[in-house]
């Protein structure tokens, strides 16, 4: 009886695990496969959706109503914040927890091919800097 409850209990938990992650949205926007993504077409998308905050130059801006961190920062290596993390910054936002910048708004408009593309100028600038 009380195996067969723990059982239940743990399968129940494990559920709503899986609910609350879908209600919130941690699913991975895929990028259509088979995407080349491209520095390129990335910075302009990054100008154009990012740079208000994050800065033209990824350095990040204070000012204003629109900030952000630089992108170009040892804790945005490949390896701390994956290519899943800009997918999910650009759908969901992202709740303030390394910074004093507040927090980042969802970013409506980009699809995740638009931000594979940006992901891929991003990585390419930290490279330039020794950021890997
Ligand atoms: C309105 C300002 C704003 C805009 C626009 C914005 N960001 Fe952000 N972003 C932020 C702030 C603020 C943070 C830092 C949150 C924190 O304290 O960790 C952040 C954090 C991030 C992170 C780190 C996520 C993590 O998991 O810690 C990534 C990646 C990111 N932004 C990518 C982007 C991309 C890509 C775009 C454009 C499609 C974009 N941001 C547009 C303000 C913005």
């Amino acid at each position: 009886m009380h195996e067969q409850l723990r059982r239940w209990s743990a399968a129940a938990l494990l559920m709503s695990i899986g609910f609350a992650a879908q209600a919130q949205g941690w699913q991975v926007p895929q990028p259509t496969r088979g995407l080349m993504p491209n520095p390129a077409q990335g910075k302009a998308l990054f100008e154009k959706h990012c740079a208000a905050c994050h800065g033209l130059d990824l350095m990040g801006n204070d000012k204003g109503d629109k900030k952000g961190p630089p992108l170009l920062h040892k804790i945005y290596e490949p390896s701390h914040h994956g290519d899943a993390a800009f997918q999910l910054a650009a759908k969901n936002g992202v709740v303030a927890h390394h910074w004093k910048f507040g927090n980042m708004p969802p970013v409506p408009g980009v699809t995740p091919d638009d931000v594979a593309h940006i992901t891929a100028y991003v990585r390419a600038e930290q490279r330039k800097v020794g950021i890997r």
